[in-house]
This record gives structure tokens, C-alpha cells and sequence, in this order.
């Protein structure tokens, strides 16, 4: 049995969707009932409750599992979670974790880099000093974060991508992607001890993501820079939390000091999966951009 973890949230459930599709089986779990609603019924799915800093919660989710996806969210104590979930995986007999990792695109593992690279280094090595079979799968940022309700995305009332990380390049990934690689991964052999970085097929400046957006949508949206300050003043007063403020803060201030993204996409060519290019990504997300769908302000 293969188990993924954060199969509520915006990656876990695209990876989960991805097996359903493949006709894959694959338990999900999940620690608020109310939100697995999307996953109940979906075909190979079983839904399973617990909580990954809770061991004791972890039993019937972990029974007979072969591999786990591990995933949970960057802005929720991530080492705390992924190091005890580990730790309650290996207790439990599971021979193997592909960690769900990430990394700024071009960056490397740099400790001076963005705090969510750095801690999610930090679960890498723990992970890797576990004793237990380990694969790292690293996406660089996602296309995801361009929809409204993000903390990178558009502002679909006003028709603006307001950011501060100026004329630098961005290599993003659609998980979409992401899920294929995961599912194939998953159900194979052979990817003990190894680590698969991947971003997109192109490194782009923001006024070309939002010329993109405008295209897919029919309707000019446009660029705004402006001071970092500014931008995190703009978030706090639209109610984000600080946590996510942090995160924001450290993020443009990483991607401002790295005019340069590079393209990975060796990835994609092993698993046989297609990059997906921003501008399909926008064409398929349309309705999102224009306000008219998703966009479930995830801060
Ligand atoms: N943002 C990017 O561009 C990017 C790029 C590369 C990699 N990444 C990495 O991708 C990973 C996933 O990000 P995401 O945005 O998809 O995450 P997300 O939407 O915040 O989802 C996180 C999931 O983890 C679950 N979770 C958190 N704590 C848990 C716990 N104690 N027990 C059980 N479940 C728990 C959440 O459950 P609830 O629904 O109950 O809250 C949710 O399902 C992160 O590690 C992030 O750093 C992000």
C-alpha cells in the first residue's frame, strides 16, 4: 500500500486526484475529516484519519504501508511534523519515504537560502540518517502560486500580479507535473537514495507570467513591482497571518538576490512526463485567474 500524506492540501490532493485518474490505489490522510469531502469516492481511494505529530494516531494509517509520500504544509511547524512523522514510520515498519521537497529553482541547497529550503534540507537529512529507504522529490516554486487567494497570486479584482522581486526569473512547475512524477515514482523501483529536482520548462520574468495570464483570460492584467516593504504592509492588511508573512518576506527576498532561474527538467524525461508550459497552465486555469473559480485563499 502506498500512503500520501497531506492529501488535503494543494499538492496532496492534485497527487491524490493523479492516482484516482491512473486508476492507482493509494490511502490518503488526512486529519480534518470536513475537508477530505473531495476525496471520498474517488475510485482507489481510501481515506484515512490521523495526525502526523501524533503518533499514536498514526496506527491504522500506517498499517501495511510500502512507501509514503510525505507532505505537510510550509507554514505549520514542517520540521516538527515531517521529523516525527518519520520517526513514527519507521517505528511502524515502513520501508520507505520519498519526501516531498522543494527547492528555489537555481538556488541549490544554500544555507544562507529561503527558510523553507533550508528546513526542508534539514528533513532531508534526518530523513537520509533514519535508516530507512529514502527518495527526495524537489519542485522548484509551483504555477499554483499565481492564482488568486495565494500568497504569491494575482489580484483578480484589480487585474494586477503585485510583487518585488524585480526583473528576476522564475522557473515554475505545475504540480500537475509534479502528481505524474509522484505517482510513477511511487508505484516503481529502483529511486532509493536518490534526489529529483524538476521546475518548469521556462525561466520567466513576472511581466511575462502575467502577459501569459492575459492571454489565457482574454483581459489585461499587469505587472505592479513594488518595494518589499510595501507588498508585506499591503498582506498584513488584507489579514495574512505571520507565519506566511515570514515566508513571503524570505521568499522575495531570496528570488530578488537571484536574477537567474534555471530550467530541470531531466526529471520530467525520466518519468516521461510532459512539461507543462505556463501558458497552458493559464489557458486550463482561466476562470481561477479571472476570480470566477478556486482561489480558496490559502494563507
Ligand atoms: N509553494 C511552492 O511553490 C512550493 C514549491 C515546492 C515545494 N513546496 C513544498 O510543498 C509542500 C506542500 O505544500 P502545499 O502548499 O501543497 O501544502 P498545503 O496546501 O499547506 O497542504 C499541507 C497539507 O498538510 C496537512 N498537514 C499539516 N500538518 C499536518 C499534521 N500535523 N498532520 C496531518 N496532516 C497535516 C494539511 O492538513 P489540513 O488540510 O488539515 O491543514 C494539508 O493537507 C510543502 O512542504 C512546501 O514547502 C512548495
Amino acid at each position: 500500500m502506498i500512503l500520501v500524506t497531506g492529501a488535503t492540501g494543494l499538492s496532496g490532493s492534485i497527487v491524490v486526484q493523479e492516482f484516482a485518474r491512473q486508476n492507482a490505489p493509494v490511502r490518503a490522510l488526512v486529519r480534518n475529516p470536513d475537508k477530505a469531502r473531495k476525496l471520498h469516492g474517488l475510485p482507489g481511494v481510501e481515506v484515512v484519519e490521523g495526525d502526523m505529530l501524533r503518533p499514536e494516531t498514526l496506527t491504522a494509517a500506517l498499517r501495511g504501508v510500502e512507501r509514503v509520500l510525505m507532505i505537510s504544509s510550509p507554514r505549520e511547524r514542517m520540521v516538527e511534523t515531517q521529523c516525527t512523522f518519520i520517526d513514527a514510520a519507521k517505528a511502524a515498519g515502513v520501508p520507505h519515504i520519498v519526501k516531498y521537497s522543494g527547492k528555489e529553482s537555481g538556488v541549490g541547497f544554500d544555507p544562507d537560502s529561503f527558510i523553507g529550503t533550508h528546513e526542508h534540507l534539514q528533513i532531508e537529512r534526518h530523513l537520509e540518517a533514519s535508516g530507512l529507504a529514502w527518495t527526495h522529490l524537489r519542485p522548484s516554486q509551483f504555477m499554483e502560486f499565481y492564482l488568486p487567494g495565494t500568497l504569491t497570486g494575482v489580484d483578480p479584482h484589480r487585474r494586477e500580479l503585485r510583487m518585488s522581486i524585480g526583473d528576476s526569473r522564475l522557473a515554475p512547475v505545475a504540480i500537475g507535473d509534479v502528481a505524474k512524477v509522484a505517482v510513477a515514482l511511487l508505484n516503481s523501483d529502483g529511486h532509493e537514495g536518490r534526489a529529483y529536482d524538476m521546475t518548469g520548462p521556462e525561466a520567466l520574468t513576472m511581466k511575462e507570467v502575467v502577459e501569459h495570464i492575459s492571454a489565457a483570460t482574454g483581459t489585461a492584467f499587469r505587472h505592479v513591482e513594488l518595494p518589499l516593504e510595501d507588498k508585506l504592509r499591503e498582506c498584513e492588511e488584507a489579514g495574512m497571518p505571520e507565519p506566511s508573512i515570514r515566508i513571503l518576506r524570505e521568499l522575495f527576498a531570496e528570488r530578488g538576490r537571484r536574477p537567474e532561474s534555471e530550467v530541470r527538467l531531466e526529471t520530467h524525461r525520466t518519468f516521461g512526463v510532459r512539461p507543462t508550459t505556463f501558458a497552458e497552465f493559464a489557458r486550463g486555469h482561466a476562470a481561477a485567474f479571472l476570480g470566477q473559480a478556486g482561489g480558496d485563499g490559502r494563507w
